[in-house]
């Protein structure tokens, strides 16, 4: 069997993603807000994981959809389960950074405890691509030196500074945004 990636979400504990506590640090009704969204857009969660914030972004667009992405088969078999009932939003695998959509369809993006696992890969430069011109890619990731008794290690992780430099590597602007979590940085990132 291939070693799994030390820096990539083990599937083993999805049901971590879905627990109660969660909200309480990183609630998913904050991460819509800053979608900022007007209800007809279209969203692409990615690396959605078992849907949690896709759940709650679907149920903020009355005209718009959510396509959740995710490269984990046992990530998407999460995702089918719990997105069957929700008609506005469509699971999907995908691989090596492959969107399915043309350049500038996606009016947001969110990226949710991803960037660390995405580092030195293709997704930022797929991400760039996928932006609308007046859309934005919401950034949302475990912030280093904080104290906490869950999530990687901070040798994993970007400071904000250092994942702003990333997003600007990449074609973007970022801009951080106070989302008033105690353990993640915040930013969003426009196409330059
Ligand atoms: C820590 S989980 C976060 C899940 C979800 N965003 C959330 O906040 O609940 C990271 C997810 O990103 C997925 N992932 C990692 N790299 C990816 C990539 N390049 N393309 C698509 N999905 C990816 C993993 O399979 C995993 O499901």
């Amino acid at each position: 069997m291939p070693e799994r990636d030390p820096k990539k979400f083990d599937p083993s504990r999805a049901h971590l993603l879905d627990s109660a506590d969660r909200d309480r640090y990183l609630p998913t009704a904050t991460l819509v807000e800053l979608l900022a969204l007007a209800g007809d857009e279209l969203v692409v969660d990615y690396g959605a994981g078992t849907g949690r914030v896709t759940v709650a972004a679907a149920a903020a667009l009355p005209d718009g959809r959510v396509l959740a992405v995710d490269e984990s088969e046992e990530m998407l078999a999460h995702l089918r389960q719990r997105l069957s009932d929700i008609p506005n939003a469509e699971p999907l695998l995908i691989a090596g950074d492959q969107v399915p959509l043309g350049a500038g369809a996606a009016d947001r993006i969110l990226a949710i405890n991803l960037l660390h696992e995405v580092r030195g890969e293709g997704a930022l430069t797929e991400m760039r691509r996928l932006v609308a011109p007046d859309g934005f890619v919401l950034v949302v990731d475990w912030e280093p030196g904080r104290k906490r008794d869950s999530g990687p290690p901070d040798e994993l992780l970007y400071s904000r500074d250092e994942a702003a430099a990333e997003l600007e590597a990449h074609g973007f602007e970022a801009e951080q945004v106070d989302g008033g979590f105690p353990f993640h940085l915040a930013l969003i990132a426009r196409s330059k």
